[in-house]
């Protein structure tokens, strides 16, 4: 591959999440999480792990800072967790909490990393699903309180807030398909969750600008479904068009253009009356953004199943709910192909550079970022000690280069960031798929520098693609 040169002033960072780095569930006042919660379901971890200890990086983040500074990356996107901040259902600060991102956040600085900082990235207080959780209005209007705290206190150093993390996870992994936290399937509270969740986005930007000024950059981070036809019948072409309006148009339309897309509510007809949608609600949802994170690991390639017909209302609401897709009973995936990943998804680069040119081309003005990509791998760790990942390096190499092809025809990406920094807690899969640049030894904390990790600290430094192959 030709090395391919980023400007100067591109962003190169890395990125976790609360929930899957910090462990120390308990430390400092903090009180469960949706994820705690289910982490203690029987069968909802793979290896029936939890956050509980996890990278321990609440009392290493200083280690894993320094590991930055080394690295070289000029970011870190890292997520704050709601129930540290706000531990209990009346919504008290709890000071602790926020120290702790206060002393993480002036680290970095001192580092010379700006702090990206997402304030939801899946750990909702489990007091707040105990009220209804995000199918439940109200549960906006607290995150709408709790970016307010938070933007109060640490808006003067926040180089750039994130919203949400993937509401499309919260919404369908979480409620219609019950794989992710808190495990409900129904697909009736997912669109409900799925609209207040767009509420709490516009809710707390503009948040954010009330306490931390108009200047603050806001974003939220989606992860954009790349779904490609089976075939180019008419009928997979609409199968697409179905899961494109359900999958990416239900947030992009209300957060860049203030609109629901009418095609959604025949679409869902079946699942919801959508009697949760109140007059106002898109005017609060359509707030200025400074730019959009995208999060891009694979692409998906589906059709319409032969003869099926969507069901009727009673049928649809007499049996379970299944899937993660309201409303696309009629829609089938295909196995994906290989190579694969540890995750078992496939490797499309070419996926991200449409993606970037497509939103792009809707919305010509937006900046954007990718806000996660990286790849699982069952990595080995060497006798010496190292870990040779050679299949994350060329994972990496093809998309950043992917990437590169995008802002070359005029995709206004202004940063990346690798996730993840360190190996985690990987949700529903627990400690089995490692996704880290560095790696963990769960049982002693040790950081290990994986290939990938000199791949991407050359290219951080030079801001230039180095020969995929670190043996090279
Ligand atoms: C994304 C999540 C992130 C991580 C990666 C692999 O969907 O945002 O926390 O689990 O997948």
């Amino acid at each position: 591959m030709t090395p391919r040169s980023f400007p100067a002033d591109f962003v190169w960072g890395t990125a976790t999440a609360a929930y899957q780095v910090e462990g120390a569930t308990t430390a400092d006042g903090r009180t469960p999480s949706i994820w705690d919660t289910f982490c203690a379901r029987p069968g909802a971890i793979a290896d029936g792990g939890s956050g509980q200890v996890a990278c321990d990086q609440y009392h290493r983040y200083l280690d894993d800072i320094a590991l930055m500074a080394e690295l070289g990356v000029k970011a870190y996107r890292f997520s704050i967790a709601w129930p540290r901040i706000q531990p209990t259902a009346d919504g008290t600060l709890n000071q602790a909490g926020l120290d702790h991102y206060s002393r993480l956040t002036d680290a970095l600085l001192a580092h010379g990393i700006a702090p990206v900082a997402t304030l939801y990235h899946w750990d909702l207080p489990q007091y707040l699903e105990d009220a209804g959780g995000w199918p439940a209005r109200d549960t906006a209007a607290r995150f709408g309180d709790y970016a307010a705290v938070v933007a109060g206190a640490l808006g003067d150093r926040i180089d750039t807030w994130t919203t949400l993390n993937e509401p499309w996870c919260s919404a369908y992994l979480g409620y219609a398909d019950g794989e992710h936290a808190p495990g409900r399937r129904d697909h009736p509270a997912a669109l409900a969750a799925a609209h207040h969740l767009n509420l709490a986005h516009g809710l707390g930007v503009q948040a954010i600008r009330a306490q931390a000024g108009g200047t603050a950059r806001t974003s939220i981070t989606l992860n954009l479904q790349v779904l490609r036809p089976a075939t180019d019948s008419a009928a997979d072409q609409r199968a697409v068009a179905q899961l494109e309006r359900i999958g990416n148009d239900i947030w992009l339309g209300p957060l860049l253009d203030g609109r629901y897309d009418e095609r959604l509510f025949s679409d869902t007809a079946h699942v919801s009356d959508w009697s949760f949608l109140r007059d106002g609600d898109l005017a609060q949802i359509h707030q200025p953004l400074s730019l959009l994170g995208i999060n891009y690991y694979s692409s998906s390639t589906v059709r319409q199943r032969a003869g099926a017909v969507p069901p009727t209302w009673p049928e649809a609401h007499s049996r379970p709910w299944r899937g993660a897709w309201p409303g696309c009973e009629t829609v089938e995936f295909l196995p994906p192909t290989g190579p694969l990943t540890a995750m078992g998804w496939n490797q499309d680069p070419s996926g991200l550079t449409e993606l970037l040119l497509s939103v792009h081309r809707r919305w010509p003005e937006l900046e954007l970022m990718v806000t996660e990509n990286g790849s699982a791998f069952d990595d080995q760790v060497a006798d010496d000690g190292s870990i040779h990942d050679r299949e994350r390096v060329a994972y990496l190499a093809a998309h950043i280069e992917a990437l590169g092809q995008a802002m070359a025809a005029g995709a206004p990406v202004r940063g990346y960031f690798a996730w993840s920094l360190i190996d985690n807690f990987e949700w529903a899969c627990g400690y089995t798929k490692r996704f880290g640049l560095f790696g963990v030894d769960f049982q002693t904390q040790a950081r290990i520098w994986k290939d990938s990790a000199r791949w991407y600290q050359a290219l951080v430094r030079t801001g230039q693609t180095p020969a995929a192959d670190p043996a090279d």
